[in-house]
């Protein structure tokens, strides 16, 4: 896909059709979005990730609305080009069709969203049905899904038996006919992964799913070495920008607490005689 252009669901579909990678980052404030978005990305999702890596939660559970809001506005005024994607977090969409249907056009109206992701398969058609109609774009989510985590009793590869498997097929084809415009496959085979993208028009994109996915996603605190809590298999590092950071806060503190910072550079100055006549 073009490096300059605005990146829509048609961009996503296109994309499918004509057999071109989807790239996707997480983002979650103003800057970093602007970064992504000068980069060329596809796709920006504001994942509830964000009660991780942001907020320092152990899972996504307790991620709010309001948190969605407050990242997902902050990320839509830095992307200009990119499809801006926003979780809806646990609780939002899972109790009834009305609930979702409310949250969904809340994270379009005061996050600014582009499209939602919601979690789930079967479960979840007919809120997915339901936001779709009242025209806002789902992107679905199946595989390990983080807020199923005690459900599933811990973050595992999703689908490895034949039985499971089978059940991710079948769903990936449930969100399709219900309206999703695409589906994150998370922690799944990459053999699984790839049979999926076959099987169903949408594009898929995966994050710890392989190389047959249509796209990819990655949290970009996983890519850059930000996030040292827990390192998934699945990410590769592309800086190591947490180091360079430390190194950077430590000369910062060596240099303020020797007086080498803040230099004239850095100082604003006033005239001799003002100054002279307060002393
Ligand atoms: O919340 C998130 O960042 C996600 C991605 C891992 C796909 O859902």
């Amino acid at each position: 896909m073009g490096r300059w252009m605005k990146h829509t669901v048609a961009t996503f579909r296109k994309a499918k059709e004509e057999g071109k990678k989807i790239s996707m980052l997480t983002a979650y404030d103003y800057s970093t979005a602007g970064l992504l978005d000068a980069a060329g990305i596809n796709g920006i999702l504001v994942g509830d990730s964000l009660g991780n890596v942001m907020l320092g939660y152990e899972d996504t559970i307790s991620v709010t609305m309001e948190d969605m809001i407050h990242h997902g506005a902050a990320v839509a005024r830095g992307a200009k080009n990119a499809l801006v994607v926003i979780d809806m977090p646990f609780m939002s969409y899972q109790a009834s069709v009305y609930d979702a249907v409310v949250n969904a056009g809340r994270l379009m109206k005061e996050g600014r969203a582009g499209a939602v992701k919601l979690e789930g398969g079967k479960e979840v058609v007919p809120q997915i049905q339901a936001i779709v109609q009242a025209g806002i774009p789902v992107m679905a989510h199946l595989g390990l899904t983080p807020q199923s985590i005690h459900a599933f009793g811990g973050y595992k590869v999703q689908g490895k038996d034949e039985e499971a498997a089978r059940k991710l097929i079948e769903n990936a084809k449930e969100v399709e006919a219900a309206g999703a415009f695409a589906v994150v496959l998370e922690c799944v085979p990459a053999p699984l992964a790839e049979l999926v993208t076959g099987q169903v028009s949408i594009p898929t994109i995966g994050i710890g799913a392989g190389a047959g996915c249509d796209g990819q996603i990655l949290v970009y605190q996983d890519m850059l070495g930000l996030f040292s809590d827990f390192t998934p298999k699945f990410a590769r590092r592309y800086a190591e920008l947490g180091v360079a950071m430390q190194e950077a806060f430590k000369s910062y503190i060596e240099d303020v607490e020797q007086g080498r910072f803040p230099a004239r550079e850095h100082s604003y100055g006033m005239s001799d005689e003002v100054i002279g006549k307060l002393y």
